[in-house]
């Protein structure tokens, strides 16, 4: 992979800290260091001034304290005064039994992290299943969601609030439905005033308290609206998938200096067995993060579209006009970009010797995405219903997929694994006036 951020060694998972921060980006992510599986936690750090060019800085905050010896795992950061306000989650084990503190950590350059001493512990109604605390601005006080179980073993987003950041309050539960068992990194954030967007991953998993890698979890969201008064989250509508792929997980977002709503996710939901054969393992590391998406509403419906920035990646330009055809790619790195008058007709596209296939089908207006997964050797597929087709941008970067459809209206995210030399590309199903741009990385 060359322009999505991966780590040098070991295995990375969950975006963290997500923040503009005094010139530059800080992307913190959930990393084991020493080994590639999940039995320790860091934070590590990337930076960057454009989101295009990464600086690598190593391990950010380390669990090296009582309160998180057993993990820093997932959660936020926010700038105030200044000053960089980072929210964890402490895990601790004990005799096999768990405890979750979240934690505040504060800095000044970005560089050191000072943790704090003042830590929230969980409120009775709930296990310690508490964790991936995430922290904005309300109108008069801030905002902390921490994803949670009741004791009855449901899901739940529990609501604290601050005046200072470093004091919090448990105010109530603020959103408990379809959650599952447990809801694991919540976020909650608002589009032009208008609606507020509350991300979830549901946790369905059996009671084994060790095993973070259950793979019937998902990211999820819901429209609706945040009452600061009633301290509820009233949804409009239900649950909606985050992304339509096989590998997207643990979302998080951020606002940047331009204003934008930047969210990034961890481009794994790999089962253990995906996991552990995973190709990437002969080269000293696991999974990456997503492109960092622009999250707006497109007549109330959201919309999520890559950074323009990724633009600068493109070098050499390729147009397709022909109904059907065939080229070959320069390597695995590459962006499509199709764009169609008649949206109604089907569409076929065949990758690096039909490794993933994507068909829109008009009269079932169906679109499909399918790999060949790396562990059974056989094809898998995943759908959507989809009105037309009338564009897609495809960001390949040799093992790693993001097809955005119809401008944004839904996203599919997923590895793939081929051999380098597998280049071909087949389309059919371009009708008049429709192109394929080709760019190469
Ligand atoms: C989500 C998650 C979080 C937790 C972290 C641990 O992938 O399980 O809930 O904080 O990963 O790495």
């Amino acid at each position: 992979m060359t322009y999505h951020i991966e780590p040098d060694r070991g295995l990375m998972n969950d975006p963290n800290g997500l923040i503009w921060f005094k010139g530059k980006y800080y992307f913190f992510h959930q990393w084991n260091r020493f080994d590639m599986n999940h039995h320790y936690k860091e934070w590590g750090l990337f930076t960057s001034t454009n989101m295009i060019d990464w600086t690598n800085q190593g391990s950010a905050i380390l669990p090296d304290r009582k309160l998180d010896r057993n993990g820093v795992y997932s959660g936020s950061s926010i700038e105030h005064n200044g000053e960089m306000y980072l929210f964890y989650t402490g895990n601790v084990k004990k005799n096999g039994e768990r405890k979750s503190y979240q934690c505040i950590s504060t800095s000044k350059n970005g560089r050191t992290f000072i943790k704090e001493e003042s830590v929230i512990e969980t409120p009775a109604e709930f296990t310690e299943h508490h964790r991936d605390p995430k922290v904005w601005r309300g109108e008069n006080n801030w905002w902390m969601v921490v994803g949670a179980q009741t004791k009855e073993r449901k899901g739940a987003i529990a609501l604290y609030s601050s005046c200072d950041l470093l004091h919090w309050k448990y105010e109530n539960i603020l959103y408990d439905q379809q959650l599952d068992n447990m809801c694991e990194c919540p976020d909650l954030f608002s589009i032009n005033g208008e609606t507020d967007i509350l991300l979830c991953c549901p946790q369905v998993r059996p009671e084994i308290d060790d095993d973070l890698t259950g793979v019937s979890s998902y990211a999820a969201f819901i429209s609706g609206k945040f009452d600061e008064k009633t301290k509820k989250f009233l949804p409009k509508g239900s649950l909606e998938l985050l992304d339509y792929g096989f590998d997207f997980y643990a979302p998080q977002s951020f606002s940047d200096h331009k204003g934008r709503r930047i969210l990034v996710g961890w481009m794994s939901r790999m089962s253990e067995i995906e996991e552990y054969l995973c190709p990437t393992k002969q080269y000293g590391y696991l999974h990456c993060l997503t492109l960092p998406r622009v999250v707006t509403l497109k007549n109330g419906k959201i919309q999520q579209l890559p950074i323009e920035e990724v633009k600068q990646l493109r070098k050499r330009k390729q147009k397709f006009t022909s109904s059907q055809g065939r080229f070959e790619l320069e390597s695995g790195r590459f962006e499509l970009e199709l764009s169609r008058k008649d949206c109604s007709s089907d569409f076929h596209l065949f990758l690096r010797d039909c490794s993933v296939e994507i068909h829109y089908y008009g009269k079932k207006n169906v679109l499909s995405v399918t790999r060949v997964n790396w562990v059974a050797n056989k094809k898998e597929t995943k759908v959507k219903q989809v009105q037309s087709l009338s564009q897609m941008s495809i960001f390949s970067d040799n093992s790693s997929i993001e097809i955005f459809v119809n401008d944004g209206e839904c996203v599919f995210s997923l590895r793939y694994f081929t051999e380098e030399e597998n280049l071909s590309v087949k389309y059919a199903g371009l009708q008049q006036e429709g192109e394929l741009l080709y760019f190469a990385f």
